[in-house]
């Protein structure tokens, strides 16, 4: 039976600012999705929340891009933008939608969305990702170390199917275009490119040996969008997991290691990227520290058993306390860079007026 499973999120107002999402938003969503999920639109569904973004997880058999699915994602999130977070004012309400009307898809109107469809295995782990505070690039250190780290993925070594390696889909998200580039042979190409997290974002993981999809990720910039800031986009990420691919484990080590990424207080810091259980995807210190939830399902025929609370689990525990270790040295660098991203990628910066204030005030000096 082949299968699609859609992640689509928006940030439709957060509650005491940009730290969580209502409760009451979710709720709406559920019961939207349920119906959908009666009239036979969707298989089955799981709603939740990273930090101030709503995460509609769901399943379906019509296909990636699915103009009635993107639909259904786009009317929840704007009916629960009218209804709940403008009558409560919620902070940011609506801030995702960068559209008045729906045009048959919900890309580049404001939501992130990661879609795959593929033939449902004989058993199916599916693993699911939202982020908070962050942007799609965050994920360029988790997927490369997952599919392409030999010290991360036994499997690359061990596991015959895995071991002819994958292929990347790259995006350029400035020029618009991609590239498929194939490891292990050609992994320092793409590592010159993953590096530079703000541009060249990972799309799409197949398996070499067969082609299948492995991993799907959102590739938007809401910022690149809308020609001017008008939110952060925190990023999703699908992947199948075990016979033939990394398994689980595998793929959760990639988030051992709470590397730094950039997103953090007004979309304009670099923090550590700390895993966090269901409970604690809110974004408090610094608006942050960016955080990422991961939710695991088994499906059966496009049904959702599950989720497991993936990082709800003291083998975590270490991750946290270093990211917090992390999050505390950065943070003593105040406006400094690298904890402040470059001008070029800060979202919100005074330097036009600052320069403007002070251009008389320039004078030519000497060339050291
Ligand atoms: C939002 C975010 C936050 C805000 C910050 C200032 O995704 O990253 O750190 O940028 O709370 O928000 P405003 O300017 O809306 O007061
Ligand atoms: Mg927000
Ligand atoms: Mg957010």
């Amino acid at each position: 039976m082949r299968i699609t499973t859609s992640l689509i999120k928006a940030d439709i107002g957060g509650v005491a600012g940009h730290v969580v999402v209502h409760p009451k938003l979710e709720e709406l969503a559920r019961k939207k999705l349920q119906e959908a999920k009666e009239t036979g639109l969707i298989i089955d569904f799981y709603v939740y929340h990273a930090g101030d973004d709503l995460q509609l997880f769901m399943t379906h058999t019509r296909g990636e891009n699915n103009p009635e699915i993107h639909k259904l994602a786009w009317d929840i999130f704007v009916e629960a933008t009218e209804k709940i977070s403008k009558p409560l004012k919620l902070y940011g309400a609506g801030q995702d939608l960068l559209k008045e009307a729906f045009s048959g898809n919900v890309r580049g109107m404001g939501p992130g969305v990661a879609e795959m469809e593929f033939e449902e295995r004989k058993s199916e782990p599916v693993l699911v990702f939202s982020a908070d505070k962050t942007e799609p690039g965050a994920w360029n250190f988790i997927l490369y170390k997952v599919y392409a780290d030999p010290f991360n993925t036994a499997g690359l070594v061990i596991d015959p199917s895995m071991h002819a390696g994958f292929i990347f889909e790259v995006y350029d998200v400035y020029e618009h275009k991609g590239v498929k580039i194939s490891t292990p042979e050609e992994t320092y190409d793409l590592l010159a490119l993953i590096g530079t997290t703000g541009r060249y974002i990972v799309k799409r993981v197949y398996r070499k040996s067969d082609g299948e999809i492995a991993a799907v990720s959102s590739a938007t910039r809401l910022n690149l969008i809308a020609g001017r800031y008008v939110g952060k986009d925190d990023p999703v990420l699908i992947v199948r997991a075990q016979h033939g691919f990394p398994a689980t484990g595998e793929v959760l080590e990639a988030f051992a290691f709470p590397h730094l990424v950039a997103g953090w207080m007004r979309g304009s810091h670099t923090g550590p990227l700390m895993p966090v259980p269901l409970k604690d995807a809110k974004c408090t210190r610094f608006d942050g520290p960016p955080r990422v939830v991961g939710l695991g399902f088994s499906l059966h025929d496009g049904h959702l058993e599950g989720p497991v609370d993936l990082f709800d689990d003291p083998a975590f525990d270490e991750t946290r306390k270093q990211a917090q270790i992390i999050a505390d040295y950065m943070r003593r660098h105040g406006p400094f860079m690298p904890h402040r991203l470059g001008p070029e990628e800060m979202e919100y910066t005074t330097l036009p007026v600052v320069l403007e204030k002070l251009k008389n005030r320039f004078v030519p000096v000497e060339a050291e």
